[in-house]
């Protein structure tokens, strides 16, 4: 890997204790000779980010690496506590730290095995999918899966630092690419002026310019960062990250797990949120939806329900949409809540969308 870029970029997370967030092209290589004066290091990965990368991970200084499988079943209590025991077998104590070397299942895992051993150890995350340097490897929630969920056993343990090197991301698989691209989108339109500049950015987005790549990602992380730092513990405005989910979720539980990529998912998932209070009446911009549309088809990222069927091979029928997201989050009283985008830059969480408005946005698109 090249030497970093003259300046990586800093974002700093204001949570307690804060920590900095370093975006650059080819900064790792250069990090990875750093001592982080623990009694050791354990570079947790997965097989495929080892076989593409082990050379840096087996290069940290003081480290030992250790490989899990790829893929989301390793987000599982089974792992989690493979590697307790290999954490222990390695001779770390409550002085070692850990580094999470992958994408958002490792450093869900990581984050989780770092934050329960010896009562929390600190560790570092090092994404190497644009998914978590985007979303996952930032603000510390840690996870794993249970048989009745995803995400259901998990603690809030946040890194002690983020080295994101968007180097990593030109072996990354296209699928995987534009998954990151839809969480992408999602962070733009909740940021507002990162939006606008998306378009723009199109080209180098497509030749995955590392460049170009770091600018997003320092936008993306600034977003989430300000968010996280008020609400570090999701009581309240951390539910806005969340725009398109309920949405993303359903799709994804009507698919069939696996079969569509969850920030494609997502990627939909904003439409279909904007178009569904667009349809409510609740004052979302019609040219909002378009532009919205646009840029992801920009991005060749599917931009509808119908252009994901066609993609995926998944038929969606609205019926099983609309009861899959009965069963998300609800009010009080018992009614799902939305978050909504009006436009880039202005959304808001915690909406009573009428279960007609959803299901009309979801026929809409089906006809589209
Ligand atoms: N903690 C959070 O706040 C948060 C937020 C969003 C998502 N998540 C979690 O993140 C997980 C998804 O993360 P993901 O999308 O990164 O998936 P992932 O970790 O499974 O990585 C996707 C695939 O890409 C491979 N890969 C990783 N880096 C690569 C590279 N540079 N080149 C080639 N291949 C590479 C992996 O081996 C894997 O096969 C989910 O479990 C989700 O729940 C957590
Ligand atoms: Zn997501």
């Amino acid at each position: 890997m090249k030497a970093p870029s003259p300046q990586p970029r800093v974002v700093r997370v204001a949570v307690e204790p804060p920590y900095s967030v370093h975006v650059g092209a080819g900064l790792v290589g250069v990090v990875a000779q750093r001592e982080e004066g623990w009694s050791r290091a354990f570079v947790l990965t997965d097989a495929n980010v080892e076989r593409l990368f082990g050379d840096i991970a087996r290069g940290w200084p003081n480290g030992t690496i250790h490989a899990v499988p790829a893929g989301e079943d390793s987000k599982s209590f089974s792992t989690l506590e493979r590697v307790l025991d290999a954490l222990v077998a390695a001779g770390c104590d409550r002085r070692s730290g850990l580094i999470a070397f992958g994408g958002g299942v490792v450093g869900d895992l990581g984050g989780l095995a770092a934050g329960l051993f010896h009562r929390g150890i600190p560790y570092v995350q090092v994404p190497t999918t644009l998914l978590a340097m985007v979303d996952s490897s930032v603000g510390g929630k840690t996870a794993v899966n249970l048989a009745g969920g995803k995400n259901l056993a998990g603690l809030f343990h946040q890194p002690v630092e983020v080295y994101a090197d968007t180097r990593f991301l030109a072996t990354l698989p296209d699928d995987e690419y534009r998954s990151g691209l839809g969480e992408v989108v999602k962070t733009a339109v909740i940021d507002g002026p990162l939006f606008g500049r998306l378009s723009a950015l199109q080209p180098g987005i497509a030749r995955r310019d590392p460049d170009v790549l770091a600018e997003i990602v320092e936008s993306c992380v600034t977003a989430k960062a300000r968010i996280v730092a008020r609400d570090p513990f999701e009581k309240g405005d951390r539910k806005l990250l969340n725009l398109g989910h309920t949405f993303a979720h359903a799709i994804e539980h009507a698919a069939g797990f696996g079969r569509v990529p969850h920030g494609i998912a997502v990627a939909v998932g904003l439409g279909l949120a904007a178009e569904s209070g667009r349809i409510a009446g609740l004052g979302v911009d019609p040219g909002f939806v378009e532009s919205l549309r646009a840029l992801l088809r920009d991005l060749d990222v599917p931009a509808d329900l119908d252009a994901l069927r066609r993609r995926y091979s998944v038929s969606l029928p609205a019926d099983a949409l609309v009861a899959a997201m009965a069963r998300d989050k609800k009010s009080r009283t018992g009614v799902p809540l939305y978050v909504v985008p009006f436009g880039p830059g202005a959304v808001v969480r915690d909406v009573e969308l009428p279960e007609s408005a959803v299901r009309a946005a979801i026929e809409l698109a089906a006809r589209s």
